[in-house]
């Protein structure tokens, strides 16, 4: 198998950890997605799909275990470095949410290009070619 693009590692989460209303979610999670794979998550409401895919995707960062993507081990790395790759390397669709309203279709999909250093016409080019 080739080198995975994800690997998950003894991924532990609580929430509000040491209160009263602490909530484990996730105990010792391993998860290895290799390129081109497709993985579909599949578990009741509440399991913790959303914490481990925020986790995966470096919006929220886990109590314990690691996180590599592409190879490079994000553990503990700055909110800077982990922005970085979350804006070049990692790509979420919500089924409802999270487009900016005031925008276009295409302005929605240019504005992250744009944080990302690309020229506007490069990325309305590439915005008109994904629509
Ligand atoms: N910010 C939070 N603070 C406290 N508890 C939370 C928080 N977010 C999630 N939880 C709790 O953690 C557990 C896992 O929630 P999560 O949203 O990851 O589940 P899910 O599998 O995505 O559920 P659904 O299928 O409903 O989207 C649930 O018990 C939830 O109530
Ligand atoms: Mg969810």
């Amino acid at each position: 198998m080739n080198d995975p693009v994800l690997r998950l590692s003894a991924i532990s989460k609580a929430y509000n950890p040491g209160a009263p209303n602490e909530v484990q979610v996730l105990r010792g999670i391993d998860l290895a997605v290799a390129p081109g794979e497709v993985v579909a998550l599949v578990a009741p409401s509440g399991a913790g799909k959303s914490t481990l895919l925020h986790i995966a995707g470096l919006l929220d960062t886990a109590d314990s275990g690691t996180v590599e993507i592409a190879g490079d081990d994000l553990t503990g790395q700055s909110d800077r470095r982990r922005t970085a790759v979350r804006r070049a390397d990692v790509g979420f669709i919500y089924q409802f949410h999270h487009l900016l309203p005031e925008f276009t279709a295409l302005e929605n999909i240019v504005l992250p290009q744009l944080a990302n250093g690309v020229a506007r016409k490069t990325a309305e080019a590439r915005g008109r070619e994904l629509l």
